[in-house]
């Protein structure tokens, strides 16, 4: 029932009861009265007719006394009299006593044995009568009869009527106004605020932190609205906070930075030192005349892996390749590094020049890279390469094996390609090593795949590794699918795995990337940020307004030729950019002991030559091709500097230089075209993606990149930092370490527990 019905019906009946209560005291009283009044008026009578009926009693003279009766027959409210003897027969009676004779024979005798009158209520036929009954004395104090007067009591029954009508009105009355008014105040007085509070409150909730208007009644409301307002400023205080704390709970969830890596590998692998092993080492010693330089040397791993290494020290082993590396090791060849502020252990493991030829040269990047890299160029598998690339992964198997000597279930981290049977050496002798293999380059289709007549001793090389990581999802497909073609396991589609022999080796992807700069770089607008762009063309004898910039090591798979041929094409459609528009490319050259990439660096020379002669100008020149080996500082204002950065790979398993040129404009400003087959461009998709062998369509990326909304342009780089700035390195290795400990290890051998 509602508040208002309530309140009525609860109010109606206190007051039915109150008016009831009242009605039947103000009958009893009334009816008092009227009886009594009736009782006064017989008395009255019964006194004259006694005195005067007296001597006709005395004489028995039934005629007059009959007479006598007779005259008192029509009085009032008088409807009947009669007279009976001492023996209660009757002498005298009006008509209506005459047909009751029972009844006055019965009233007589009752009074002649009660001294005093007997009163009564008697119903006849004629309705109700008040009888009014005495004993009659001489005057010598003999009963010489009885009386019985008759009055009629409509007249009490009438007004007693009228007492409950009136008060019934009464109450209707007042049921009707208890209603009306309870009514009109619980609408305007209780129901009104309350409203207009709860929709104050419900704008609260919603976020709405507006005053409310002021209520009516304040006496009424006004202590509670106060409190009220406070609660609710208490609770947009609490809002806020929790708010807050989310936001800066979510930041610090999703942001991986060196120090969270560094508490996270430090719980995960319980004080263990992180092992890292690869083919190219952080930092390499060289001679540079008489004196020795250390260079970082360029390529994805060291890129992504220094940052890590630096955050969690521990052990990076390594071929040892500069010429001056062994005059810094200590007799386990260890040297600590970076040499400015050392932070992890590098060890150089020696390689033959033997070894370095068939396992480096030959069978890892003449035979494997092509392979695994569709990118045209023919894969050279010689047997004589494979014997080496064995014995040189047992080389670095030994070194790692030393390493780990002293450690219980250690992680071991093995980069890439060179090392694909590396896994199952270490677990052969170490089977509570969790080893983990990342494979930093594509992995090809079981077709591509299956033209190398070793496959299947590197698939079970692999397959040695508890964990294989690539960079998609895509190329771990490819690998299940070469490892179903290649040889008889179980695979387990649903968790990505293999199981051969009883070994589960768990097939993810972990997508690498690189360092992104602390919030203290990064704040746009710091003149530090901004590169003067005229400046560094003026180094490079050229004058531009548009800056493009490419930065690889020069391979045939980074699409170079490509990225120039799309340059000339831009320069030939759209020839108001001509004298306005410089493309550097940084280029490292590589593997330059490899016929295919020295024919290649000679190529990428010719075509860059060949444009610039076709657009030959005095103060200008359509690309600047520098072919030699930039470290980040050199490389970071082309980074800075650029309107455009060109990354064209023909395949490519990641490609970081487009997520450095991300990390590097704090501006928020700058494009990236970016090539579909760079597995980058699955993450980068704010980026300009095209297929670099359509080279319309590269230089209308390159067109586009100049010409789009600044707004546009910003935005995407925004996201493009966002991205980046989520999914750095620290992510990436954070994860990877994470899904390798959960690995359980198998016992050591010879080791059992007391
Ligand atoms: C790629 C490979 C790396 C390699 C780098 C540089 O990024 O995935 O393993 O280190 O190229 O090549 P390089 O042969 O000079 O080490």
């Amino acid at each position: 029932m509602r508040i208002t019905a309530r309140l009525i019906v609860t109010l109606a009946l206190t007051a039915g009861l109150v008016v009831g209560g009242a009605t039947y005291i103000q009958l009893r009283t009334e009816r008092g009265r009227l009886v009594e009044d009736l009782e006064r008026r017989s008395a009255i009578l019964a006194e004259s007719i006694d005195t005067a009926v007296d001597p006709a009693l005395f004489t028995r003279d039934r005629k007059k006394i009959q007479q006598f009766v007779g005259k008192f027959s029509n009085r009032g409210r008088l409807s009947g009299i009669a007279i009976t003897d001492a023996k209660g027969d009757v002498l005298a009676a009006t008509p209506v006593l005459q047909d009751e004779a029972a009844t006055v024979i019965g009233l007589a005798a009752e009074a002649l044995k009660s001294e005093t009158p007997v009163v009564k209520f008697i119903k006849f036929k004629a309705g109700e009568q008040h009888a009014y009954t005495l004993a009659l004395h001489s005057d010598e104090g003999v009963v010489t009869g009885s009386l019985i007067i008759l009055q009629d009591t409509t007249h009490v029954h009438a007004r007693l009527r009228d007492v409950w009508r009136n008060n019934f009105l009464r109450l209707l009355t007042q049921v009707f106004l208890i209603a009306l008014v309870t009514l009109f105040v619980v609408r305007w007085d209780i129901l009104a605020p309350v409203a207009q509070m709860a929709e104050w409150m419900r704008h609260q909730r919603a976020g709405d932190d507006s005053e409310p208007s002021p209520l009516p009644h304040t006496d009424l409301f006004g202590p509670m609205a106060k409190e009220v307002k406070t609660f609710a400023r208490h609770l947009s205080v609490a809002k806020t906070a929790a708010e807050e704390e989310a936001r800066l709970r979510q930041i610090s969830e999703s942001l991986w930075t060196p120090e969270r890596l560094k508490d996270h590998v430090k719980m995960k692998l319980g004080g263990q030192p992180l092992v890292i092993v690869s083919n190219r080492e952080p930092y390499m010693h060289r001679y540079k005349g008489r004196e020795v330089e250390v260079i970082v040397p360029a390529g994805g791993v060291v890129t992504a892996l220094d940052p890590l290494m630096r955050a969690c020290g521990g052990t990076w082993i390594a071929h040892g390749a500069g010429d001056a590396d062994w005059d810094f090791v200590d007799k386990r060849n260890r040297v600590r590094v970076p040499p400015e502020d050392p932070q992890y252990t590098l060890r150089r493991v020696a390689l033959s020049a033997a070894e370095e030829n068939g396992y480096y040269y030959g069978f890892s990047n003449e035979g494997l890279w092509p392979l695994c890299h569709i990118a045209h160029v023919r894969p050279d598998f010689r047997p004589e390469d494979w014997t080496q690339y064995l014995a040189a992964n047992q080389k670095f198997a030994d070194a790692t094996l030393d390493e780990i000597e002293d450690q219980e279930s250690p992680c071991v981290l093995v980069q890439d390609y060179h090392f694909a049977v590396l896994p199952r050496m270490i677990k052969e002798r170490r089977p509570d090593a969790r080893v983990a293999l990342f494979w930093h380059i594509p992995w090809p289709n079981p077709e591509s795949f299956g033209i190398c007549p070793w496959q299947t001793e590197l698939v079970s090389g692999m397959l040695g590794a508890d964990l294989m990581g690539f960079h998609t999802q895509y190329h771990c497909n490819n690998f299940l699918e070469t490892v179903d073609r290649t040889m008889e396991c179980r695979i387990d589609r649903e968790r990505f795995s293999v199981i051969k022999e009883g070994h589960l080796t768990a097939v993810k992807p972990f997508p690498i990337s690189v360092h992104f700069p602390g919030p203290d770089r990064d704040k746009a607008g710091d003149p530090s940020v901004k590169v003067d762009k005229p400046a560094l063309l003026k180094e490079l004898r050229t004058k531009a307004e548009f800056l493009g910039v490419g930065v690889d090591r020069v391979d045939y798979t980074k699409g170079i030729l490509e990225r120039f041929r799309a340059v000339e094409r831009f320069l030939d459609k759209h020839p108001k950019y001509r004298g306005r528009f410089t493309f550097v490319q940084l280029g490292a050259p590589s593997r330059t002991h490899i016929q295919r990439y020295n024919q290649f660096l000679a190529e990428t020379d010719a075509e860059a030559d060949r444009i610039n002669w076709k657009f030959k100008a005095s103060d200008w020149r359509p690309i600047v091709y520098l072919k030699k080996h930039h470290n980040h500082k050199e490389i970071e204002p082309y980074y800075r500097a650029a309107d455009v950065c060109m990354v064209t790979s023909l395949s490519d398993g990641m490609n970081l230089v487009a997520k450095e040129f991300v990390a590097a404009r704090e501006d928020d400003d700058g494009a990236l075209v970016l090539s579909r087959f760079a597995g980058a461009s699955r993450e980068l998709a704010d980026a300009l993606i095209v297929n670099p062998y359509d080279i319309d369509q590269a230089a209308e990326a390159i067109r586009y990149a100049l010409e789009m909304p600044a707004e546009e342009r910003r935005t995407r780089m925004r996201r493009l930092r966002e991205t980046v700035k989520e999914n750095n390195i620290y992510r990436w290795a954070g994860n990877l370490i994470t899904e390798l400990t959960q690995i359980r290890p198998e016992p050591r051998p010879g080791v059992h527990s007391a």
